[in-house]
This record gives structure tokens, sequence and C-alpha cells, in this order.
């Protein structure tokens, strides 16, 4: 039978050892919260302590600009997160002194907090009764307790919210939510569940019915819009050129190379007849010295597939002036980039290409 007791007593023994339990105060839950959403424990630890190494207070990293948090963001992805936790760090120092708010519904409120942070930070700081429902705990307890209503349907967000309700412990409902997440992430995971050692193993409904891998159920299946992205890594002297996306579009604010985005893929030769190459290099002589791969960059709603073009010029075109941002190659490390292209750059495809002195071979072209 499933009892908080059980659990507990399992995580006493086997749970995380994570920086923020021994003693949790508001701003490192909030900011382990945020940075733990859509992202694993192990990868985001190093960012927890980053940012708090960075920013000590709520105070420093309401005063630090939104250009430096992206940056210290950078490799997390889904920047939204970050400029909501920028915008609420500047809530709570200004308006709250620096204290975040005690209750549910006054969490809730804040940018980038939904249910599942409002809960986090109300049971494990403030100490309420507050059951956290996030990915583990739909998997706990829709496969403990048989449960195959859809997670994401308003009926099954309501049964599993008032089912992680009912068997939650009261009395220690940080502990508990804590608890049975650590069980999620390392007993009862999406792949190779830990059954044989479950505490719970004679009596989970999935496991006695043999049916663990089918547990949770979800409804819809997410459209995955393709997408192909061909970028020019361009360098003239010790200089390139970049320009910040917008909003309404993925990668908001963060800076790029000049981008041909296409409805299909295109071959690597063909990319010099469209008329975005033209635009930009018109009759101005080009060296295309490494055509990348193709390579799959997968977001949760969008697939791109995206080729990188290392070019190397002796005179920049008016539209490159006119529309990219010219900045020194010893700087481009100092702007918030999409991890795509923090990955090409330190690729072995990529390899010393920005690093090449003008004096190395220019005339080596691809074609
Ligand atoms: N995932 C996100 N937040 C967590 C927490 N506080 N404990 C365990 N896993 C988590």
């Amino acid at each position: 039978m499933f009892t908080y007791l059980t659990l507990t007593n399992w995580y006493k023994e086997h749970g995380r050892d994570l920086p923020w339990r021994y003693k949790p105060d508001d701003y490192t839950v909030w900011l382990s919260e945020i940075i733990l959403q859509q992202t694993r424990v192990k990868q985001g630890l190093n960012y927890i302590i980053k940012f708090k190494e960075n920013y000590p207070t709520v105070h420093d990293l309401a005063h630090a600009p939104l250009d430096e948090v992206l940056k210290l963001w950078q490799g997390l992805g889904y920047y939204t997160r970050a400029r909501n936790l920028h915008t609420t760090a500047k809530v709570i120092s200004e308006h709250y002194n620096g204290i975040f708010p005690d209750t549910f519904d006054e969490l809730r409120k804040l940018k980038g907090i939904g249910d599942y942070t409002a809960a986090a930070i109300a049971s494990i700081v403030y100490k309420l009764p507050v059951a956290v429902v996030d990915g583990n705990v739909h998997r706990v307890l829709s496969r403990i307790f048989g449960i195959f209503t859809p997670i994401d349907t308003s009926t099954g967000k309501k049964e599993f919210a008032k089912l992680a309700q009912e068997v939650m412990d009261k009395e220690n409902p940080g502990t508990y939510n804590q608890a049975i997440m650590d069980f999620g992430a390392l007993v009862c995971t999406p792949k190779k569940a830990q059954c044989d050692s479950c505490p719970f193993n004679n009596s989970c409904y999935a496991y006695l019915n043999n049916c663990v891998y089918e547990l949770p159920v979800k409804s819809k299946k997410i459209k995955v819009r393709p997408r192909y992205f061909n970028y020019l890594v361009i360098r003239y002297k010790n200089f390139t050129f970049i320009h910040q996306r917008s909003a309404k579009d993925i990668w908001n604010s963060l800076y790029e190379f000049p981008l041909i985005e296409k409805e299909e893929e295109i071959k690597p030769e063909d990319i010099v007849k469209t008329l975005e190459w033209l635009a930009i290099f018109g009759n101005e002589e080009v060296t295309v010295q490494k055509i990348s791969n193709i390579i799959k960059h997968q977001l949760s709603h969008q697939t791109i597939w995206c080729r990188f073009y290392n070019i190397v010029i002796n005179k920049p075109t008016a539209k490159l002036l006119a529309d990219y941002q010219k900045i020194a190659i010893k700087d481009f490390e100092k702007f918030s980039i999409p991890r795509l292209i923090d990955a090409y750059m330190v690729s072995p495809d990529n390899e010393k290409f920005f690093k090449h002195s003008s004096s190395s071979n220019e005339n080596n072209s691809y074609f």
C-alpha cells in the first residue's frame, strides 16, 4: 500500500543531496525551482551554483543587467524562463522587501511561477500543505494507483491534483514533495524503472498488471514543425557579423549569425543561388571554406535542421553593414547565443575557423 511514511523513509535513505535542502530559504528555492523547470537536476545543479555565486541575494539578481542574466542562462534553453526570473527578482526586490510572499495565491501571481513552482516554494520554504504535481508525480501516482486518465486533459489535471493532495504528508509537506520527485527521478523512472527494489511493488497497480510503461497516459501528440536554418559564419579580417533575434519566435533577443531560413532543406551548393544570399553578398567575392553536415536540433515544438557555412570575405557589403552588427571575433563570446550555435562553435567542424589569422590560406574554397 502507498503511504507517505514509506515514501519519506525511502527518501531519508536514498534522496538526493541537494544544496538547498539543508536550510531552504525563499530565494534559493525559487531560483532552483525555476532553473529545474524542464531541466534535469543533474544538469541544472551547476547553473544553480553559478547563479548563487554571481547573485547571492534576490537584490543582486534584480540589479543585474538582463543581458548578463541571459548569458549566465546560456545552455538551459527556454529563455522566457530567464526573462521572467529577472522580472520577478525586480518585483521581489522593489515591492516585497526582498522576501517572497508566503501564500500559494500570492506566489502564483508572480511572473514565471505556475502551480508547480508556487506549491514547491509554499511547501519547502513555508511548510504549507500543498502538493506539487509535476511529471514525476504524474508517473508515480498513475502507476501506483492505476490511473489511465490522460494527464494533459482538464479532467486528468483535476484528478491528479486531488489525489496528490489526498496522499501527501501534510505535517512535512516540503520533505514529502521532494521525496516523491526524487522517487520519480530515481526509482519510478520513464524507462528502466527500478521495480525490483521499489518499496511499493507489492501493491503497485502498474507493476502487478504489467503496464508500467503504459503509464502515465497522454492524449495529445504534440505537432512538431520542421525548420531549415542556414547560418553564415562570416570572417572579415578579425570581425564577424551577428544580429539579435526579435520576439514572436524562438530564441527571442539571443544573437545569431546571418540566417537564411528555408521551407525545405537545400543542397549546400544551392545556397549561393538563393535570393537571400544574393541580397547579402551581391557580386562581392566570397570564399566558402567549409560547410557543416546538417545538424538536428530538437525543441519541444520544432525540429531545426541546420547547416553552418564558414565564409571569408575581403570587403563587407552594404547589406551586411546595414542589417547586421559587425563585431570583433574576440568579443563573440560576450553575446548570448542559442545552444545550437554554441555547440557548433566548439565543434571540430568549426575548428580554428575564428582563430585563423588573416595570413592563412584564404583561397581554400569549398566550391
Ligand atoms: N525537481 C525540481 N525540483 C525538485 C526538488 N525540489 N526536488 C527534487 N526534484 C526536483
